[in-house]
This record gives structure tokens, sequence and C-alpha cells, in this order.
């Protein structure tokens, strides 16, 4: 099959890539000319562990290409995917359709014969009739459908999610369209992996339920780590308690500061938008969506608070910056409420993150940089985790702290255990778990 993936942002490149390691050859289009400059160069836009190796194999393979110009990637195409950010607008909170929507002349313009289009991008429902309105009116002779398929893919472990994946969700009523997109998954198919068909509404909306569950999930044990605290019982005792019932399962339990990143945040926003819309609330996710940003935000109390109160003059050591471990991204990290509150209250902060602080760079004033996690923290007068590094999980902890100026630890992923940095001296403090 070929394949013609606009828009070359994390999906698409993880897609494209995948697709055409599966043996479809595949073109990746974008506008940004230095972007596609670069991955020529095999330099990746963003941290991805694996996709450099995938991108320089297919490339070198000939089943992988990039280009600025849409034109023949799209006229040869059996299937052209919509791959484009679908933000937050701002203001409102709705998802901003304008690049999906470009994309979608763009394709009618540029289509020959009959062409599967897919829209990959997160879009609230609706928007693949509109999509195919949009190519109707340009072209009112073509010959095409516009299919839903959704991504679930979680950075950091994109690339295993988009070949393993739980399941893969397809929007169409078209018997040809559903052909192609058979074909184009067929490697799945084969490991049978769930093919899920089903109208381009509901395929829509699952995508949006799919997040907004998992962040319902979270959002629920962050308050019951807050109740731990209140009442002296163990959160990740209580994750484990009620994980192992098969009706609500181990995964997405963990306690921690908040949900980020770069779904989660716009995407049960989003929902609750079209909800509204729809005179039809989801009161729940509403609550959600309130309760994860005031937890993000009072994160910095909670630091404050374990370092006695005032942190006025005192120095920071913080690991991690990125919203979640082996990524780059920092998109509603929980780093960018908590970090500038303590900057606020008079705190000097010395930061460490494996690949986020080029990122962090442009979005956090005022702080200073480490080369390393142990220069993070050298004289700081506490060591605060952020994010769940796996190379912070097993710091030296002797180590530590001989040069931590005092002994308090913050522990935000609890990736350490109370007892034992008890017993080593430390003032530790972690969520929803008695010392
Ligand atoms: C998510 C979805 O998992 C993916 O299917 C979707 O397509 C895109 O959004 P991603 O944003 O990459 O993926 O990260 P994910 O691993 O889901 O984590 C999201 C946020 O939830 C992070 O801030 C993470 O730290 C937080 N989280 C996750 C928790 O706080 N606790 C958990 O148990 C799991």
């Amino acid at each position: 099959m070929r394949v013609a993936m606009i828009g070359t942002g994390y999906v698409g490149l993880v897609s494209g890539a995948c697709f055409a390691d599966f043996g479809h050859v595949v073109t990746c289009v974008d506008k940004d000319a230095s972007k596609i400059d670069r991955l020529h160069q095999n330099i990746m836009p963003i941290y991805e562990p694996g996709l450099d190796d995938l991108v320089e194999k297919n490339v070198k393979e000939e089943r992988l290409f990039f280009t600025t110009d849409a034109k023949e990637a799209i006229a040869d195409a059996d299937a052209v995917f919509i791959a484009v950010g679908t933000p937050s607008r701002r203001g409102d909170g709705h998802a901003d359709l304008s690049y999906v929507y470009a994309a979608a002349e763009e394709i009618a313009e540029l289509m020959t014969g009959f062409t599967v289009v897919v829209t990959k991008s997160t879009v609230p429902v609706g928007t693949g009739d509109e999509v195919e309105e949009i190519i109707r009116k340009k072209r009112p002779d073509a010959d095409f459908a516009v299919v839903s398929n959704p991504e679930f893919l979680r950075e950091g472990a994109a690339i295993k999610d988009f070949k393993i994946p739980d399941r893969v969700v397809v929007g169409t009523e078209d018997e040809r369209a559903k052909e192609i997109m058979e074909e184009l998954y067929r490697p799945l198919f084969l490991n049978q992996t769930p093919i899920v068909f089903t109208a381009r509404r509901t395929s829509e909306l699952i995508k949006y339920a799919a997040n907004a569950f998992l962040a319902v999930k979270i959002t629920f044990i962050n308050e019951m780590a807050d109740l731990c605290e209140a009442v002296g019982a163990n959160v990740q005792e209580v994750s484990r308690g009620i994980g192992l019932d098969g009706r609500i399962g181990k995964k997405f339990l963990n306690a921690g500061p908040g949900y980020g990143g770069s779904c989660f945040p716009k995407d049960t926003l989003a929902l609750t938008k079209t909800a509204n819309d729809h005179n039809s609330p989801v009161r729940i996710v509403d609550t959600v969506v309130e309760v994860n940003a005031s937890r993000k935000k009072a994160m910095a109390g909670k630091i404050i608070k374990a370092m006695g109160g005032d942190v006025s003059g005192k120095t920071i050591g913080v690991l991690g910056l990125a919203f979640k471990q082996n990524t780059d991204d920092m998109r509603d990290a929980p780093s960018l409420d908590i970090i500038p509150a303590l900057v606020e209250a008079g705190a000097k902060i010395k930061a460490y993150d494996p690949e986020a602080m080029e990122e962090a760079k442009h979005l956090l004033d005022g702080i200073d940089y480490a080369e390393n996690a142990y220069g993070a923290v050298d004289g700081a007068d506490a060591m605060v985790i952020l994010t769940e590094w796996d190379q912070f999980r097993a710091l030296d902890l002797e180590r530590i702290k001989a040069s931590l100026n005092g002994d308090v630890v913050v522990d935000l992923r609890n990736i350490y255990s109370p007892d034992d940095m008890a017993k080593r001296g430390f003032t530790y403090t972690s969520i929803g778990r008695p010392v």
C-alpha cells in the first residue's frame, strides 16, 4: 500500500515509520522545510526511544520518504493520513481544527483515484463529516472515503504501542475503505490484534472516552492519595488492593503530581466542551479537569511545607522536568506549575532532566540547570523528584546525603520507599504514603 502522512509531529512520524516497517511505502509530508531537512539527516524532531533507528532503517530500505511537496505523495496514495496538531483553542478550550481543515483542502486538490482519507489527529465528534464536506465541495467528482482511525500511542512507548496495540479502532461504513484499512493493518490482524470496526462518529468519540477514562482513573487515585495522607493509609497498597480486581485493573493507578502531556489535558477539556455544546454534560470529566489543575498548583505548597514552610533564599534541586519519563515533552508538565510557584516563593532552582532541558529553557525563567542529578542536588536544601526517569530510581543515596545541605527529599512519583529513606536519615515526603 502507498501511504501519505500529512504532518510529521509525534503521531505522524511514529505512525509513518511503523507503517513503513510493516512494508508499506510511506511519504511523510510537512510544511516545515527545516524539519524535513533534519529528518533527511536522520535528526528526529522529538525524543522517542527507538524512533531514529526505525526511521533510518526504513529510509535506507526505501519505504519511508520525507518531503515538503504534498503533490506526488497524495496523488499516489491509497490512504492519506491527517496527523496534524489539534491544540486547545486559545480562550475556549475547544480543539483547534484549522490544521485539519487545511489538510483536507490540500488533499482535495491533489488526490487522484479512489483515496481513503484517514483522520489520525484527535478530533471532536463530527469532524469526519466536516472533512468529507470540505473535500466534496472542492472536488464534487472525487472518489474518496473519510475514515476515523484514532491513535492510542503513549509518548516514550509509542513504537511498541503502534506495533503491539491493545486494539485498533477504525470508523467507517465504506466497504472499500474498510478493505484498505484492513490491508494497512494486516500485520496486526495476523497477530490477532482486535480491530474494532465501527461508525465514524463512534470512533471519534472512542478516542476521547478512552483518554477521559484514564484521566478519571489517575485523578481518582490522586484523591485517594490525599485521603491516605489524611487517615494514615498507603496509596500504593490501595492501588494494589483495588487493581488486582480484574474489573478495575492495575494500570494507571500510580498517584502523582497530576497528569500532564500533550493529550490528557487538552482532550479532557475538549470532551467537556463537546458535551456541553450538545447539552449532555460529562460532569465527572468537568470535575477531573478542575481537580487535576488545582492538584498541579497545590504541589508547590506540599514542597514548601516539607521544607519547613519557607523556601525563601533556599536552593531546591529538581530532578525531572518532562511530564513523564522517556520524553522531552514539556506540554502541561506539572513542573511548569510547580517551579514558577517555588521561584515566586523565593526559592532558587537547580534542575536536571535527561532530555527535556532544552525545551524547558524556553518555558521556565530564572532557573539554573545541572549536568546530572548529582549536580542538581549538590549544596541544595532539598531534593525534589518531579519525573520518574529510570536513572533517578537508583541514585547513590549516600552521595546525595553527603551533598545535600540538610536531609529533605520530596518524591512526587513515589519511586523510593518511605521506610528505607527514613532509615537512611532523610526527611522524606511522598504522595499518599505514611513514613
Ligand atoms: C496518553 C495516552 O496514554 C495515549 O493512549 C494517548 O493516545 C495519548 O495520551 P501520553 O500522554 O503519552 O499518552 O502519556 P501517559 O503515559 O498516558 O501519561 C499521561 C499522564 O498521566 C502523565 O502526566 C503521567 O505522568 C500521568 N500518569 C499516568 C499518572 O499520573 N499515573 C499513572 O498511573 C499513569
